[in-house]
């Protein structure tokens, strides 16, 4: 089988490179990246010489370049991961959220349509739903939970869910969903919470916390995500969405001393800074559905995975270095 995966030079799509191209060598898998800020070469690189592997540089939004691909390549499945994911630049530039999210989306299902894609599967978020109380522990978002979202960067993709889902009903195109919860792992660009208070804390630096660091999220690692989705992809009904989480509700401010323990650094580097607008408490994900039908689960815990991903970042500080200094906007050529 053929797939085309977009966004694969970002966080979780290239960490989806990595775990297929190893793992499926009979199937092919196209990466479609714009490299945009977010997306980084370097994130893929050692998988260029691999038979089973190809880069092309190309935007979503563009039809004619997506019309011209699909009919050269044929492929069967197509993963979207490619989107603006930034709740932060959402709030400042919301335009490009709308255009990446939403018409970046409808061009994909379109050729996917016109080509005869066997399944279109579209990564979503657990943010689609809003947020749920801080005292109601008791509360999880189900897949039934109303769509009810708070930023400009979760509007655009419920907009693109709610499209996913009519291109299913109107046009019969074979479609998934998946919404999971907060991921963290290597390849995280330094603007998300936790390379940043990584990239801070290796300086020195004051690491920022928004408002009283009480808002809590259910954190995942980017493999145990990426194991679902491939099982959704494989396995999962047409037209049905499945939630992933991490069953590892934290506040910021834990996951932020959790950082700084591992790293030998004071407390006192913690900065609490003006709350983000509109910024939502709590989400926490029931993955029943997925456990169930699809026999998908979790294979780390939080403080495993937290502490393998301080190590990959110790590990790789000439990664982080290139992104804070520009350098690996040169690690494509085209
Ligand atoms: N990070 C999370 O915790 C999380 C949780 C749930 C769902 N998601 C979803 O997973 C997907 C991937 O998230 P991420 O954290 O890896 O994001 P990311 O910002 O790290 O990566 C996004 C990638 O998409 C590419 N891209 C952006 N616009 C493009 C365009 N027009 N054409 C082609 N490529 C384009 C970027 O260059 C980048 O490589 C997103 O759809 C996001 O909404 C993320």
């Amino acid at each position: 089988m053929k797939f085309l995966i977009t966004g694969g030079a970002g966080f979780i799509g290239s960490n989806y490179c990595h775990y297929v191209v190893d793992k499926y060598p009979e199937d092919k898998f196209v990466c479609l990246d714009a490299l945009t800020y977010a997306g980084n070469y370097n994130n893929i690189k050692s998988l260029e010489n691999k038979e089973n592997f190809k880069f092309v540089h190309g935007d979503i939004t563009d039809r004619d370049f997506i019309d011209k691909l699909f009919r050269e390549e044929q492929f069967d499945v197509v993963i979207n991961f490619a989107a603006e994911s930034h709740v932060d630049n959402s709030i400042k530039n919301p335009g490009i959220f709308l255009t990446t999210n939403i018409i970046g989306t409808q061009v994909l299902m379109d050729a996917s349509l016109k080509y005869n894609v066997k399944r279109y599967h579209q990564v979503s978020t657990d943010e689609v739903y809003g947020d749920l109380p801080l005292d109601r522990p008791d509360l999880l978002f189900t897949e039934d939970t109303p769509i009810h979202t708070s930023s400009p960067y979760s509007s655009s993709k419920a907009g693109a869910d709610l499209l996913v889902g009519a291109y299913y009903r109107t046009f019969g195109l074979p479609v998934t969903i998946s919404r999971c919860s907060n991921n963290y792992g290597p390849y995280q660009f330094p603007e998300k919470l936790i390379p940043v208070i990584f990239s801070k804390a290796m300086k020195d630096e004051h690491v920022p916390v928004y408002g009283t660091g009480e808002n809590i999220r259910d954190w995942i690692h980017v493999h145990d995500h990426n194991v679902g989705v491939d099982l959704i992809v494989r396995n999962g009904k047409v037209g049905e969405v499945y939630n992933l989480g991490g069953h590892s509700e934290r506040n910021n401010l834990t996951v932020v001393k959790t950082i700084l323990k591992q790293l030998g650094k004071s407390e006192d580097l913690i900065e609490f800074v003006e709350d983000r607008k509109g910024h939502d408490l709590r989400y926490a994900i029931d993955s029943t559905k997925a456990e169930k039908e699809l026999g998908w689960n979790r294979t780390y815990n939080f403080e495993d995975g937290i502490k393998e991903t301080i190590d990959w970042y110790l590990n790789n500080q000439d990664w982080v270095e290139d992104i804070l200094n520009g350098n690996y906007k040169n690690a494509y050529k085209d």
